[in-house]
């Protein structure tokens, strides 16, 4: 077998299936600013997410998404303290403190990845006085049970911001709750990818003071100034971007679908074990594995020399660990400890061929 699995490269449509899209926009001659084909986009997506009481705002990217969503929530509030889990993407943990608010870094579940609800629970009712909000991060795709976070949190009335980043495929209904926003990342990496943009889908009552927030805070036509916004903005050639690959949503989740159950059937090592029911209820690009016995440097140093490049799925390291992080609170973060030398991604295109997947299983299959 002499396949090799290296630079596995997004693919987003190619330009003649943009074209069509991109000449709406020189016949509309609105770039940005929430110009006719934000709407257009706005409602279809609300239309195929069988939106209700919620309503998405589109932003520049998953990043702005969460940065509007923190700085709403920090807007005259004295509580400071947000819950994110410890293993989450930079943008956590940035987005928190850029807004004027704190990081306080929580456990993860063994099993799933995602935030430690126990461990949460305890923060939670230590600390309630000063807890604004609490960060939920969707790992990777896996489609978090928000029901059962809001029956958990709920008697909190704190808000919760479900970072879903790469979750659009795996939502199965959005529970809309007032107190809920989902953020999104369009990233190119992404399974719908687009440009670089996102967006927030939150309660109708908060559309219009999101819509400020990346807006630099402005208000209706007579563009009054009322809240610290910045510019988060989703431009007209975004929605073409976005469009065009939202078109495809249907060929790409069987593409998808087939791709990681090859997996899931042909992938037989028992030291192996795959994030919870990947495959099976969600579907992802990523491949994210542990083994029981070995540690990341050595099934690194294993498959690279077959050309197998496995990584680190966020960062080399988990949040609390980053010095510019340290003076910022956690709990005992048991799971992670456990974890964080273990835990590693190989990263798959929505076009992998046939041999390449076989090389793949064949490998991690001998580790
Ligand atoms: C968990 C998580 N949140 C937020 C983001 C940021 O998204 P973007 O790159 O669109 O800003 C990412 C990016 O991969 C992510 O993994």
């Amino acid at each position: 077998m002499t396949s090799k699995l290296i630079n596995q490269k997004p693919l987003l449509v190619k330009s003649h299936k943009l074209i069509k899209k991109i000449r709406i926009i020189d016949k509309n001659r609105y770039y940005s600013n929430f110009g006719p084909y934000y709407y257009v986009l706005k409602k279809k997506i609300e239309n195929v997410l069988k939106l209700k009481k919620f309503s998405i705002t589109f932003t520049s990217s998953g990043y702005s998404s969460l940065h509007a969503c923190c700085k709403l929530i920090a807007n005259k509030n004295k509580k400071k303290i947000v819950l994110v889990p410890t293993y989450s993407f930079a943008a956590n943990p940035q987005s928190i403190i850029s807004s004027g608010l704190e990081p306080f870094f929580v456990d993860i579940n063994k099993d799933s990845y995602e935030m430690d609800y126990e461990d949460a629970s305890k923060i939670l009712k230590k600390y309630r006085k000063k807890i604004a909000a609490i960060m939920i991060v969707s790992p990777f795709g896996y489609p978090i049970n928000i029901k059962k976070c809001l029956n958990i949190f709920s008697k909190y009335k704190v808000p919760i911001i479900y970072d879903a980043v790469d979750t659009l495929l795996n939502h199965k209904s959005l529970h809309e709750s007032n107190n809920v926003y989902y953020t999104h990342s369009f990233h190119p990496t992404k399974i719908i990818p687009s440009n670089e943009s996102g967006m927030i889908i939150a309660s109708k009552k908060r559309e219009k003071f999101l819509k400020s927030m990346i807006n630099f805070g402005m208000i209706g036509e007579t563009r009054s100034i009322n809240l610290y916004g910045f510019n988060g903005k989703f431009t007209e050639y975004d929605a073409a971007i976005l469009d065009s690959n939202f078109e495809e949503i249907k060929k790409i989740k069987k593409k998808l679908i087939k791709i990681n159950h090859y997996i899931i059937t042909n992938v037989k090592n028992d030291s192996l074990i795959f994030q919870k029911n990947f495959g099976v209820n969600w579907f992802s690009l990523r491949l994210v594995l542990r083994h029981k016995f070995k540690n990341f440097n050595s099934i690194f140093s294993k498959l690279k020399k077959e050309g197998i490049v496995i990584s680190h799925p966020w960062h080399n390291k988990f949040m609390h660990q980053y010095s510019i992080f340290k003076k910022y609170k956690k709990s005992n973060l048991i799971n992670s400890t456990a974890l964080q030398n273990k835990i590693f991604s190989i990263n798959m295109r929505i076009d992998i061929k046939k041999k390449d997947l076989d090389f793949l299983v064949k490998n991690l299959n001998e580790i």
